[in-house]
């Protein structure tokens, strides 16, 4: 029996890995910031094929130490080992030129995609370390983004802090390895709540004209993505692309 912790577990690519990468008999502790209902729902899913299913409320962008200190302390109290962490939560919280950047935005965007993963990262270190003595493997996954490679206008600090998670999972990987992986996946442009009232519609249309695939993203095409991950036993530090063609590297 596995234990599971995905954050952002609302919508989206949270919500689709919620649904997915948990098996029937797994522990699972879902993050929600301000959408319990929907986070509620996707538990009680679980829970009604066996998973024993948890919610945690944090707000990484506020206070990302404290919030994720937290998390650590309410999953210890409940076990002693995490086989795999997702660290999905992440957005743009408001697009900003730089010329027109507020530092309490840049902070809580950085806060948010950067650091409160490095520090869940860091704060659940000691029960990964305990699921690779009981189960020999386990797991961080990064969900990164196209912005980390490609810069990101109007919303820079979110492509700095992207760019930012990519290296700490390189370093990170090389820290805890052999039996602790740490890997990415850079979502190009999938269909979620994510775009909404933060991506005018002419840009979508953009996008889409020079996807190679010829349509956006769904969230099961991350979730592929990280069950490919979890499946492989010779991967860590790697970032893996799933953006329709949008960017080759
Ligand atoms: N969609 C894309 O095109 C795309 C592209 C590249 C990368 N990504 C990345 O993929 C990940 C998931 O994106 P998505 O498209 O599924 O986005 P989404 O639908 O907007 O979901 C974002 C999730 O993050 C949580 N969240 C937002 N602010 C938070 C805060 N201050 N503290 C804690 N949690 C917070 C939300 O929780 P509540 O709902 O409870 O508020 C929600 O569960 C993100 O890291 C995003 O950067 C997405």
């Amino acid at each position: 029996m596995r234990t599971v912790l995905i954050t952002g577990a609302t919508t989206g690519i949270g919500a689709a890995l919620a649904r997915t990468i948990p098996h029937s008999e797994d522990t699972v502790f879902l993050q929600y910031h301000a959408n319990r209902a929907r986070c509620e729902e996707i538990a009680d899913e679980l829970r009604s094929r066996g998973a024993q299913a948890h919610l945690i409320a944090a707000d990484f962008a506020a206070d990302p130490d404290g919030a994720t200190r937290a998390i650590a302390t309410e999953i210890g109290a409940h076990g002693d080992y995490l086989n795999v962490l997702i660290n999905n939560a992440g957005g743009i919280l408001q697009r900003r030129t730089v010329e027109n950047a507020e530092y309490e935005i840049v902070a809580e965007t950085i806060n948010l995609n950067l650091v409160a993963p490095m520090m869940l990262a860091t704060h659940m270190s000691p029960l990964l370390a305990a699921a690779v003595k009981r189960f020999g493997r386990a797991d961080v996954i990064n969900i990164t983004s196209i912005a980390a490679r490609s810069g990101s206008p109007t919303s820079t600090p979110y492509g700095a802090a992207k760019a930012g998670l990519e290296n700490f999972t390189r370093g990170f990987a090389k820290e805890v390895g052999p039996g602790i992986r740490v890997n990415s996946v850079s979502p190009g442009v999938i269909d979620t709540p994510f775009h909404h009232g933060t991506t005018p519609a002419d840009q979508m249309e953009r996008w889409l004209a020079a996807t190679p695939v010829g349509h956006h993203g769904k969230p099961e095409d991350i979730v592929a993505a990280v069950a490919f991950i979890l499946a492989n036993d010779f991967m860590s530090g790697a970032v893996v692309p799933v953006n329709g063609g949008f960017q080759m590297i």
